[in-house]
């Protein structure tokens, strides 16, 4: 049985960070993941319309709170005709089959309503694409958008999402983000940052198997170096929006804590405000370090049993100087 296998450091550290939410947490993360999409608006001109059309198709849908172009699917009701990557508006590239938490770093990024041709953008990390087909989405095709990947063999699948989508405005480049060239390229960085997954058990339970917190600090590193080339690609004014699929201080709070002393006086925290969705259960203070009361209030950490979603951090910075 999967609640077997939850060691003695995932439940020690969690129950002191959810206290008597810890439970409940647990019940949710063991049941699989709710399966959702988002409506690729660059080719579907009236969402209502759409969402209407599948519905009387036999899909029983629900919108996600964050998004009004993403909805859940009732995987009961779903059948072999309905399943979504044999739709064809899967095939159409009209939906992306998206998580919903993926969802959250485009919609904090801050992407204007009307994007100029010469607006940058990179999405540091991007395979297989989700993110960067929303990021698009938004952009409507206009600008310029790089998506990187240092993993070769996840550029195939990166190039087939981004070819479904439709989009013409996207740049693939296969480099290590730490290596990146050039200085204050770009209007808006995405790091989504490669990461324990321990915020997506949902989807791979094996991660509740191999946890091990001792041995975060690698991936922390890597977040870190990733994170201070990004602060030298933004421009002025620039956004940058650091994102992880992990619920594991370290990799979220500590990893903000650190950037605002890092980079004093270069960037700052912008809140993140997102209608309906409310900042439950913060972390205050992990292993002695205290977290301010700036960052409890600023960042997005999403638990897995408060939206029945799977777990997500996401914060967003400014570039002052
Ligand atoms: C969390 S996943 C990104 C998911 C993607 N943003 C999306 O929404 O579809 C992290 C990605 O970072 C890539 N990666 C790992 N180290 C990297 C590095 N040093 N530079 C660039 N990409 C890296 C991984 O191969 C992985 O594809």
């Amino acid at each position: 049985m999967l609640r077997d296998t939850i060691k003695e450091s995932f439940e020690k550290r969690f129950t002191l960070l959810l206290e008597e939410e810890y439970e409940e947490f647990i019940e949710t993360i063991l049941k699989p993941q709710r399966k959702s999409f988002r409506i690729n608006t660059y080719k579907v001109n009236d969402s209502k319309v759409f969402i209407e059309n599948l519905k009387q198709r036999g899909l029983e849908v629900e919108q996600v709170v964050w998004d009004t172009n993403s909805y859940f699917v009732n995987l009961e009701k779903e059948d072999a005709r309905t399943d979504l990557g044999n739709l064809f508006e899967h095939f159409m590239g009209q939906i992306y089959i998206q998580e919903a938490t993926s969802l959250l770093p485009p919609l904090v990024a801050q992407i204007p309503q009307e994007v100029n041709e010469d607006f940058k953008v990179l999405d540091m990390c991007s395979a297989p694409g989700s993110k960067t087909t929303q990021v698009a989405a938004m952009m409507k095709n206009r600008g310029v958008l790089v998506a990187n990947e240092l993993d070769y063999s996840r550029l195939a699948p990166l190039k087939l999402n981004l070819d479904r989508s439709g989009f013409t405005n996207i740049i693939i480049t296969n480099q290590d983000g730490m290596r990146i060239q050039g200085e204050e390229e770009f209007d808006r960085i995405i790091l989504d940052a490669p990461c324990s997954g321990s915020g997506v058990i949902r989807k791979s339970p094996r991660t509740l198997k191999t946890y091990n917190p001792a041995q975060l600090h690698q991936i922390t590193s890597i977040q870190r170096k990733l994170f201070t080339r990004a602060v030298e690609l933004l421009k002025k004014d620039g956004i940058l929006v650091y994102s992880t699929c992990s619920i594991d201080p370290e990799e979220n709070e500590l990893m903000v804590h650190w950037a605002l002393k890092e980079f004093e006086g270069a960037i700052e925290l912008e809140e993140i405000k997102l209608e309906g969705v409310d900042k439950k259960k913060v972390v205050t203070n992990f292993q002695g370090i205290e977290i301010g009361s700036e960052i409890q209030q600023k960042v997005l950490r999403i638990w897995p049993h408060h939206y029945d979603t799977n777990g997500f951090f996401v914060s967003v910075f400014k570039k002052i100087s």
